[in-house]
């Protein structure tokens, strides 16, 4: 059996433990300066709000590593939440104990908490199943919808769906059909960035088998063109995977850079433009060439689907951003339907305020790219599971 849906259950007056991922950014201030994984659970709660159901919401933020950290506390979400609901969200300070017990058993219809960040408990990350009992007890259901945080087995993620008939939300079913290589049409291309190679080569595996072409930017060209016997500079090579680039490299689905930009050092201020295979022996690489970049168009030209993962060269510094930044205008204005995965690249689409201009921008970084490279989720399993434990079974725990 499949996940379930929040269609295939009656949440009229039911209470409901909503897990989402509000782990943003704040500023020094402790106020929230990027709102995208708030508004993505949007869809989720006033659907579960018009269906007459009470919620308490539970998410992580930041590391605190199972203890209090001031800083950490969840009450500027609360604000956030409540601005873009239009509604007024309590926020408690604590996420088990009696308070907690007590609130959940006068839960109201269209009542709307938000628990205390449940990374303040060492039990979560252990995941605990004493600790994610209590967690689970007073509910009637539990819905998914923090698909960035998938891929932890945490106990508000895992241990709880031991305890409650589970759903996916809207959010989280949108990622894992967006980002569900199986499910793409036509021609298909990726574009996979990124410094070292190692971190990649999950996903680039996955990728080869599925897609047509995978086009490398970032710093792993190096070690792709050393396997190929290039001279490479002081460009930053990954020896110990020289040999797993040559195997990728005979699939004959790698596209390499044929030019790059290069300079002294990363924070140089003086760069040249170089053909791949003429990298000066003083000279590192650090982003693509306009060659490159028309070539990779070429390719992307001829493509119904195209994925996007990692930045094209060394960002941090303005004058290696071009590579990036002209695919970033390419990707928003193909025809394509384009998906943009992982961290650095969905920052960057939501920096320029580009996310209406993609098919699909995920929230999910590590959880993203775990996904990409053909690899489960613990949470999304735990769902799988619990469809079919649940599909017999009535929850164990229940306030009637
Ligand atoms: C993220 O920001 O990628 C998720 O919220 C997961 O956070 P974590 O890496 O601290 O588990």
């Amino acid at each position: 059996m499949d996940i379930r849906r929040m269609q295939d259950f009656e949440f009229k007056d039911k209470k409901v433990l909503l897990r989402v991922d509000f782990n943003v950014p704040l500023t020094k201030e402790g106020k929230v300066y990027n709102n995208k994984r708030i508004l993505a659970s949007l869809p989720t709660i006033n659907f579960l709000l018009e269906q007459n159901a009470s919620i308490v919401i539970v998410s992580h933020l930041g590391r605190p590593k199972g203890v209090v950290v001031e800083e950490l506390r969840m009450d500027s979400v609360a604000k956030e939440l409540s601005m873009l609901l239009g509604k007024n969200v309590r926020k408690l300070n604590t996420a088990i104990g009696d308070e907690v017990d007590e609130i959940k058993k006068n839960l109201q219809q269209g009542d709307i908490i938000l628990m205390e960040n449940i990374r303040f408990y060492p039990g979560e990350k252990e995941n605990n199943p004493e600790f994610a009992k209590k967690l689970a007890q007073g509910f009637d259901a539990y819905v998914n919808d923090s698909f960035s945080v998938n891929h932890r087995a945490h106990a508000s993620l895992v241990g709880v769906q031991d305890y409650l008939p589970s759903f996916a939300g809207i959010s989280l079913l949108r990622e894992i059909e967006s980002l569900s290589i199986e499910h793409f049409t036509g021609r298909k291309i990726a574009l996979v960035g990124g410094a070292k190679l190692s971190t990649k080569i999950p996903i680039i595996e996955n990728l080869v088998k599925k897609m047509d072409y995978i086009l490398i930017g970032g710093a792993m060209i190096f070690t792709f063109l050393k396997a190929l016997g290039y001279y490479t500079g002081k460009s930053l090579v990954e020896d110990s995977q020289l040999l797993v680039a040559k195997e990728l490299l005979n699939t004959r689905k790698i596209v390499l850079a044929t030019d790059v930009v290069v300079a002294d050092n990363p924070e140089a201020e003086d760069v040249d433009i170089v053909l791949s295979d003429s990298i000066p022996d003083n000279q590192m690489g650090l982003d693509i060439g306009p060659g490159t970049l028309e070539l990779f168009k070429r390719y992307m030209d001829q493509a119904d689907t195209i994925i996007w993962n990692g930045p094209m060269g060394y960002y941090e510094n303005e004058k290696f951003l071009y590579g990036t930044l002209d695919i970033i205008r390419y990707l928003a204005t193909t025809k394509a339907k384009v998906i943009v995965g992982g961290g650095d690249s969905s920052g960057f689409v939501n920096k320029f305020g580009l996310e209406r201009k993609f098919y699909h921008v995920s929230t999910g970084g590590g959880a993203s790219l775990q996904l990409l490279s053909g690899e489960p989720l613990p949470a999304i399993e735990a769902l799988k599971k619990n469809a079919e434990l649940f599909a017999v079974i009535p929850p164990i725990i229940s306030h009637h």
